[in-house]
């Protein structure tokens, strides 16, 4: 029970001790030498036709005096660019070999390995190849799932194995932030990219070596990161997670072997905007980073408590006009923000909300936004609800307290007296009283709905619903796929 009272959407017990996971900074690694590469051996990149494998096989040449490079790919060198980045590298003094080969093929993977010779053996493998195949978890058949995890659970499993035995340095797997925080709609992606975590991990355990670099997302607009629409890019900004330059990022790579851990999330986290973040509050995982105090969720219902009882005190001190004019703005610069228009004037109040151009996410996303604002529990259907900014602004005032003789609404009553319970007294015969006032109060609610006919199943079924049946739900309303 004490862990259903937490935000935490994680927790392990271990020996009786809770724990929450937290993200922390590694030491700084300010002055510490980054070692050369061994100029006789052997460096293995698998998906070196993508964007990231070609700024690395780049970067391993002319910044770690890497001499050898063996350069995979499916496509290999038939790849687009593959031919320019070899002759681009022999002519820096390399000696670059191209193999077409699925690493997750284990026979192709092992005849490739075998080709190294004896006399400039393997001594890195860095692994960057990956699939995207985004979707809801509902639309996620075993194929996609299958078609996602290839290249990173096979082919990196394929890897391990093949090289166990042979004296690497360096043991580098391409993972993705999205395996950390789970990004929306990347199912697949974000278990493909945990397990190289896990592999990293379970490699160090074994006295190999292995760094997992969980990377946020890159500037660089050819790879994975094309793929990200506009609207994809500002929910991450929002998030606080911008994206790593070619050089921050190759920066980043150089180091991390420095670091002594087996996964690092090298990616552009900006802090300051993190702490400046108020109304969608900051990520349990985060919070570790900015060290703001873990907020009790019965007392808050979210991160936005603070700026729930400010807003009911700037609209007490408002006349009906002003209130409306202010709930109004209030709805549309968060639309705004939320689909990425300029200004809460560039939306119009009578706007049905599908036609501004919600999908799913960004529907929750809203409602998250507003709920954090202003305190009230709102649901996950609000948009269509309330199928105009109008309809919402007019919805959050009926249910906002104000000072004008409406008397506070009994979900405000109800926030404040959840507060009062998340601070209530210790004692068990003070808590006894407290569960049996709140029983006989409950009864007697529920007889009253009883007697008027009204069950409310399809509330029930929302709060029941998961996630998926939400948006899904919120798809179907809006018409979208
Ligand atoms: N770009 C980012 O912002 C970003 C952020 C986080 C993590 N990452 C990770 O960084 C890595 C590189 O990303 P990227 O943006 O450079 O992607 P990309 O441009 O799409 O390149 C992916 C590469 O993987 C190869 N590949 C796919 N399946 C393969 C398989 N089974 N065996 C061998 N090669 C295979 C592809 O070439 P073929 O089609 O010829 O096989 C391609 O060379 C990925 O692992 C990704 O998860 C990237």
């Amino acid at each position: 029970m004490a862990a259903l009272r937490t935000d935490e959407p994680q927790l392990a017990v271990r020996a009786g001790v809770v724990h929450a996971p937290r993200l922390a900074r590694v030491a700084a690694l300010d002055g510490a030498a980054v070692p050369s590469l061994d100029p006789a051996g052997t460096v293995l990149v698998t998906g070196a036709s993508g964007t990231l494998g070609g700024a690395l096989a780049r970067h391993l040449v002319t910044e770690r005096g890497a001499r050898r490079l063996l350069l995979t790919s499916r496509r290999g060198a038939e790849a687009a660019g593959a031919a320019e980045l070899a002759a681009e590298l022999t002519e820096l003094g390399a000696e670059i070999h191209w193999a077409a080969c699925d690493a997750a093929d284990r026979t192709a993977l092992a005849e490739v390995i075998a080709s190294v010779p004896a006399d400039h053996p393997l001594t890195a493998v860095i692994h960057a190849a990956g699939v995207l195949d985004d979707g809801t978890i509902e639309s996620l058949t075993p194929e996609r799932v299958a078609h996602v995890l290839r290249p990173k659970v096979d082919a990196a499993w394929n890897l391990h194995e093949l090289t166990r035995d042979l004296d690497l340095s360096a043991f580098v797997l391409f993972s993705s932030a999205a395996g950390v925080f789970g990004n929306p709609g990347q199912g697949n992606y974000a278990a493909a990219n945990t397990f190289l975590d896990a592999l990293a991990q379970h490699r160090r355990a074994q006295g190999l070596p292995a760094v997992s670099l969980a990377w946020g997302l890159w500037e660089d607009e050819g790879g994975m990161a094309a793929t990200l629409a506009t609207a994809d890019r500002q929910r991450m900004s929002r998030g606080s997670m911008g994206a790593l330059s070619n050089a921050e990022g190759l920066a980043l790579f150089d180091v991390s072997g420095l670091a002594g851990h087996a996964v690092l999330i090298p990616a552009a986290l900006d802090i300051a905007a993190l702490r400046a973040q108020s109304t969608a509050g900051v990520a349990p995982l985060l919070r570790g980073l900015i060290r703001t105090p873990v907020r009790r969720a019965a007392a808050g219902g979210g991160g936005g408590a603070d700026e729930a009882a400010s807003l009911a005190q700037r609209l007490a001190g408002m006349s009906a006009a002003e209130r409306d004019r202010f709930l109004l703005n209030l709805v549309c610069g968060q639309v705004a923000t939320v689909l990425g228009y300029g200004s809460a004037a560039a939306i119009e109040p009578g706007a049905a909300f599908k036609e501004l151009g919600f999908d799913s996410l960004t529907a929750v996303e809203l409602r998250n936004r507003l709920g954090a604002a202003t305190g009230l529990r709102l649901p996950a259907t609000l948009i269509f609800d309330y199928p105009t900014p109008d309809a919402l602004a007019d919805h959050l005032r009926a249910e906002l307290p104000h000072g004008d003789g409406g008397g506070p609404s009994v979900f405000g009553e109800l926030d404040r007296l959840e507060a009062a319970l998340a601070v209530a007294a210790d004692d068990s015969v003070t808590r006894s009283r407290i569960t049996m006032r709140l029983q006989a109060l409950l009864a007697k609610w529920n007889d009253a709905q009883d007697a008027a006919g009204d069950g409310g199943t399809d509330d029930h079924d929302l709060q029941s619903a998961t996630d998926d049946e939400l948006f899904d739900l919120l798809d179907d309303e809006l018409g979208s796929s």
